[in-house]
């Protein structure tokens, strides 16, 4: 008998289904929530209204795309947490209500463990142990990777995510929430050694992000003194800098893991890892190295419910399973 998981993601500002069988990953349906953009970050409150909205529709499309129906499916997969609690809320009660009815079980899944699973969607998958560099707007992590339920988080940011971080510098240079994409964008026509910015660093694996932030603050503060327009006038080179400091910070760690850990495969995960100079400042430094390397696909870095299925997955072959009574957990522990 197949293993029919349908998988559940609403942890912040992404509604998504998934159905998987048997470990295969059959879709990946998303609605994205746009209206957070005009209040530069996003509403908690606004965020599980939409969540209301899209899940009933975003299930049935993943449910009619994978040609299943609702007899065939063995479990019901949802993100537990971290993130919202409205927004787990939404997709909790929504996924226990379906396990309710169908007499299936519910399987209760980590967020950011996630984010490293989908790197088992598609090939070429790492093998065990690797190190994992998971960085997105609430997290940033660099995990060791023992198995797919095992794994341990050697260093992390004592303050902001590099995420938040990416946004913060954004909305000071006035563009929309999420500003981590259109910095990205704007990078790519800058020169990123222009400006330096005052920065701190953490002792060991850790990070700290509000620094940088500050630093960055500062600096536009002092510049739009001497002239007014100086943000608009140089948009371009100021997020190729900012951007520059951000990954140069996070691949120092990166780099200082590999060493103490020994282990040479390294994969990065979560909405950063979209990023377009982190991706290529991860092949350069796997080049110079001899690293080997794993980038998720685009669609498998930000959030998704393709890497909710693909963990539930293990979950469900190591009998990980919820009971009724789970709740969503805001705070959820590695
Ligand atoms: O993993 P994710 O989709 O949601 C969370 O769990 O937080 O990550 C969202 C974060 C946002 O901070 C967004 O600005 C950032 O990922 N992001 C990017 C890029 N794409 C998404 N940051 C920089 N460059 C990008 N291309
Ligand atoms: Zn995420």
């Amino acid at each position: 008998m197949k293993n029919v998981i349908l998988a559940i993601e609403s942890s912040c500002d992404e509604t998504s289904a998934s159905v998987c069988i048997d470990g295969k990953v059959m879709n990946n349906v998303i609605a994205t929530q746009e209206i957070h953009s005009k209040y530069g970050g996003v509403v908690p409150e606004l965020a599980s209204r939409a969540h209301q909205q899209a899940i009933g529709p975003v299930v049935k499309e993943a449910m009619t795309t994978a040609n299943v129906k609702m007899s065939d499916l063995s479990a019901i997969a949802f993100t537990q947490g971290p993130g919202l609690l409205g927004a787990l809320l939404v997709g909790g009660a929504f996924a226990k209500s379906m396990a309710l009815a169908l007499d299936i079980p519910l399987i209760g899944v980590h967020h950011m463990k996630a984010h490293i699973l989908a790197h088992f969607i598609e090939e070429p998958k790492p093998k065990f142990p690797f190190l994992c560099l998971t960085v997105s707007g609430g997290h940033t992590q660099i995990v060791r990777v023992d198995d797919y339920l095992d794994m341990t988080v050697l260093g992390q940011t004592t303050d902001d995510a590099v995420g938040e971080a990416f946004d913060k510098c954004a909305k000071l240079m006035g563009l929309p929430y999420p500003g981590g994409p259109l910095i990205d964008k704007l990078a790519k026509e800058g020169d990123k050694t222009k400006f330096t910015f005052n920065e701190t660093s953490m002792p060991g694996l850790d990070y700290s992000f509000s620094g940088i932030k500050t630093g960055f603050m500062n600096f536009l503060n002092r510049e739009k003194m001497k002239d007014a327009d100086f943000v608009e006038k140089n948009k371009n080179d100021l997020s190729a800098s900012i951007q520059r400091h951000l990954i140069d910070m996070l691949m120092e760690k990166v780099e200082l893991a590999v060493k103490q850990e020994g282990v040479s495969q390294v994969a990065i995960a979560g909405g950063v890892s979209a990023n377009s100079g982190l991706r290529s400042k991860l092949e350069e430094m796997a080049v110079e190295k001899g690293w080997e390397t794993f980038i998720p696909r685009f669609e498998y870095c930000t959030d998704n419910a393709g890497m909710i299925g693909m963990t539930a997955h293990y979950q469900w072959l190591a009998g990980d399973t919820a009971p009724l009574s789970v709740s969503p957990m805001p705070r959820m522990k590695f």
